[in-house]
């Protein structure tokens, strides 16, 4: 039955085994070997380190193509005209399907042929000593950036090939990622990577893990967000994960998105063991964005403004050129460049807010009920909890495609822009706090003279990228939407 419990050491080294045997390249991987080569690594590539020392929000943009030699070109552009603090490696579709011959076969037609054959960099294929050559040529530490429920292999090769940061979780790489993965088999599956993580990290070399916060990217509510962020954390934590970086997805309302950073900030602190460093990364808006890159800008602006308030420890970056998809290398850095650019401006202001503390007040309570909500589904455990509580719709994620989840519940934005929680549907939350979200509401239609509504829904999900903030009905079309609604935002 699956429990919060640690994984026994012969169960790691047995999964590990079996794991191991699933590709060639698995089969490279020596921990004592992998244990020297991390240890030979400078400081300024120990992630962990990087990021909790800092005294400014870093910054990381995503990337990764298919070639060792690409890859490399690509993150030094990133690093040295972007000013990226920390470095990703985006890794394909077919890899994150566990599609290893498909990711094979990409990877050579892109050696030959030189075409953007994969849509990321394939780890498990350029194997241990191929993430070392990666590892080797950048200065800066490296993210291992992906959107795989089963990323056991993955994180095996990658932590010997020298990665000390592993983004993903078993609630937030299913939920809004799968159809049909077993929520309990990612669970176990999360267990083993967060055990492994945990191994590297009892011999002195702390794996970084990052849970993702933004989900379905869509107006997920903070509380919701913040709710799955505390128990991937708690599980990644009894494993024996040290450094955790808790996430976060712009929604777009400054106090909003202020207040929510402090709870995940304050409740991670509290509700996670005082062994565990937590962090948190902000994640610059990840639902649709204007086709104009002008406008897009003002997008990445605001994340860039949001962040030098709230003060996040790290800063996921969008580039101008989001709508199409995967950003070119120079629109890229320029969405880096950008939002340095508003943090160091901002930053040096003293910003008074109204509002932030009743708002952040609001989101604790509301997560913390959730969190009650887990433990009692799973009689005190989260891991059998949290499956459960999917299960009836009493933990939920709006427009979630997984079935092991109701994906009932619907957000819509207030009179103010703040994200609220219009459908609840099986979402097991105090009548208190139901009363404060239709109140929100109600104060909204009477603005538009419409009724609380489905609609208020879908003009919200399309309202960025039609150049606004809230989806008001009869607002006058200046052409900001040339195209079609939405960009990519399906990744990680
Ligand atoms: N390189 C850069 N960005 C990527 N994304 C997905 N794959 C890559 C890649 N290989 C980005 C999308 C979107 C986010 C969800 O992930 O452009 O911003």
């Amino acid at each position: 039955m699956l429990r919060d419990e640690r994984i026994p050491a012969d169960e790691l080294q047995r999964i590990d085994e079996e794991i191991r045997g699933n590709w060639p390249t698995g089969e490279a991987i020596d921990f004592e070997e992998a244990i020297a080569f991390h240890e030979s690594l400078p400081d300024g590539k120990r992630f962990a380190d990087v990021l909790e020392d800092a005294d400014r929000p870093l910054l990381q943009p995503r990337a990764g193509v298919a070639t060792l030699d690409e890859q490399i070109s690509l993150l030094e552009h990133l690093q040295d005209d972007g000013g990226a603090d920390l470095l990703p490696t985006t890794i394909d579709s077919y890899t994150r399907d566990n599609a290893y011959e498909k990711a094979k076969t990409g990877l050579e037609e892109a050696r030959d042929t030189g075409k953007a054959a994969l849509n990321g960099f394939p780890a498990v294929n350029h194997g241990v000593e191929g993430c070392r050559d990666l590892i080797r040529a950048l200065d800066a530490p490296i993210e291992v950036r992906h959107g795989t429920p089963d990323a056991r292999l993955l994180a095996a090769v990658t932590f010997a090939g020298g990665f000390q940061s592993f983004e993903g979780g078993p609630i937030s790489y299913n939920i809004p990622y799968c159809k049909d993965d077993d929520l309990e088999e990612t669970i176990e599956h999360w267990q083993y990577v967060d055990r492994l993580a945990g191994a590297y990290t009892e011999r002195g070399i702390r794996i970084n893990r990052e849970p993702f916060g933004p989900l379905t990217g869509t107006l997920v509510p903070p509380s919701i967000a913040i709710a799955v962020m505390l128990v991937e954390g708690k599980l990644a934590a009894t494993q024996g994960v040290r450094s955790l970086t808790l996430g976060y997805g712009q929604v777009g309302n400054l106090v909003q998105d202020v207040a929510a950073l402090r709870a995940l900030r304050n409740l991670g602190n509290e509700y996670l063991d005082d062994a565990v460093e937590v962090t948190t990364v902000f994640h610059e808006w990840m639902g649709g964005f204007p086709p104009d890159e002008a406008r897009a800008n003002g997008v990445i602006g605001l994340g860039g403004t949001t962040a030098a308030v709230a003060e996040p420890d790290k800063v996921i970056t969008k580039s101008p050129q989001e709508f199409r998809g995967v950003p070119t290398k120079e629109a890229n850095a320029a969405g880096l460049r950008t939002t340095r650019q508003m943090i160091d401006m901002v930053r040096e202001q003293q910003i008074v807010l109204g509002g932030i503390d009743e708002e952040q007040e609001l989101i604790e309570r509301t997560a913390m009920e959730l969190i009650d909500t887990v433990e009692a589904h799973g009689d005190g455990d989260v891991a059998s909890g949290v499956v459960d509580a999917f299960a009836s719709g009493a933990l939920d994620v709006p427009f979630a495609p997984s079935d092991a989840a109701e994906g009932a519940v619907l957000p819509a934005r207030d009179d103010d822009g703040r994200v609220r929680i219009f459908e609840f549907a099986d979402l097991n939350v105090s009548d208190d706090v139901r009363e404060i979200h239709e109140n929100f509401l109600d104060e909204r239609a009477r603005t538009e003279g419409r009724d609380r509504s489905f609609a208020m829904v879908a003009d919200d999900v399309d309202a960025i990228s039609d150049g606004k903030l809230i989806g008001r009905p009869d607002a006058p079309d200046d052409g900001a939407n040339a195209g079609d609604s939405g960009g990519e935002s399906s990744a990680d």
